[in-house]
């Protein structure tokens, strides 16, 4: 649905029934809701509001926040898109009860991301409380959903436009986007992907001689505790 079909069909809907530069389209759902929403609120009369209501935990740490939106073109994806901030992202964790459990360790992946790019004590937390984070344990949860978005916030307010130091938060994305071409973007879930992409960024690293197998050992034994494949 991430695509300018479905765009098109908005924009009817939007027009048919008759909102203006004032309204406010609100994006309730995950990663593709957000950004759809988000790109056709870019889009509608040259740019209108839009709050973000992520209901998967990828979307509540990383898709929701900072502004990238994009719909996927044949030829690649997020092709199409505009950087437009949200006007606020609402972040209830208590949507994620009910969650898949695939979609869960797929949001995971995204957050222990934040631990490995600027954040060594978060990563140190995570590896204390991964089996809480497995278990749902609300608390544990909201704080790991805070450190990541607030992570996330650091990164974009230095580079929106990602000519520099936001290309950080693509750790394990060129694997993982290459996993995800390979099955059609069908088997696999993002996260499930990045998981793997930062695996294999790791074992990259540790190749070349930058990172110890150690550390190496720790990445992928924080991974594979989220039950990602
Ligand atoms: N998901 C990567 C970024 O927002 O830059």
């Amino acid at each position: 649905h991430k695509n300018l079909e479905t765009m098109n069909g908005l924009m009817t809907d939007l027009l048919q029934n008759r909102f203006g530069r004032t309204s406010c389209m609100v994006a309730l759902g995950g990663g593709v809701v957000g950004d759809l929403t988000g790109f056709s609120a870019a889009c509608f009369q040259r740019g209108i509001k839009f709050i973000q209501v992520p209901t998967t935990l990828l979307a509540q740490v990383d898709s929701s926040v900072g502004g990238k939106t994009a719909v996927n073109h044949a030829l690649g994806k997020n092709m199409i898109g505009a950087f437009h901030q949200p006007a606020g992202v609402i972040a209830d964790v208590s949507v994620l009860q009910t969650l898949p459990a695939r979609e869960l360790a797929s949001g995971l992946a995204e957050v222990i991301k934040y631990g490995l790019i600027r954040d060594p004590d978060f990563n140190d937390w995570l590896e204390s409380n991964i089996t809480r984070l497995v278990a749902r344990e609300p608390e544990a949860l909201e704080y790991a959903i805070e450190r990541s978005c607030f992570n996330k916030a650091v990164v974009v307010a230095e580079d929106e436009t990602e000519t520099g130091i936001r290309a950080t938060l693509n750790l394990g994305h060129t694997f993982g986007h290459a996993v995800e071409t390979g099955l059609n973007y069908k088997l696999w879930l993002h996260g499930e992907a990045v998981g793997l992409g930062m695996l294999m960024a790791a074992h990259m690293s540790m190749l070349c001689g930058w990172l110890t197998a150690d550390t190496c050992a720790r990445i992928r034994s924080l991974l594979v505790q989220t039950g990602l494949p």
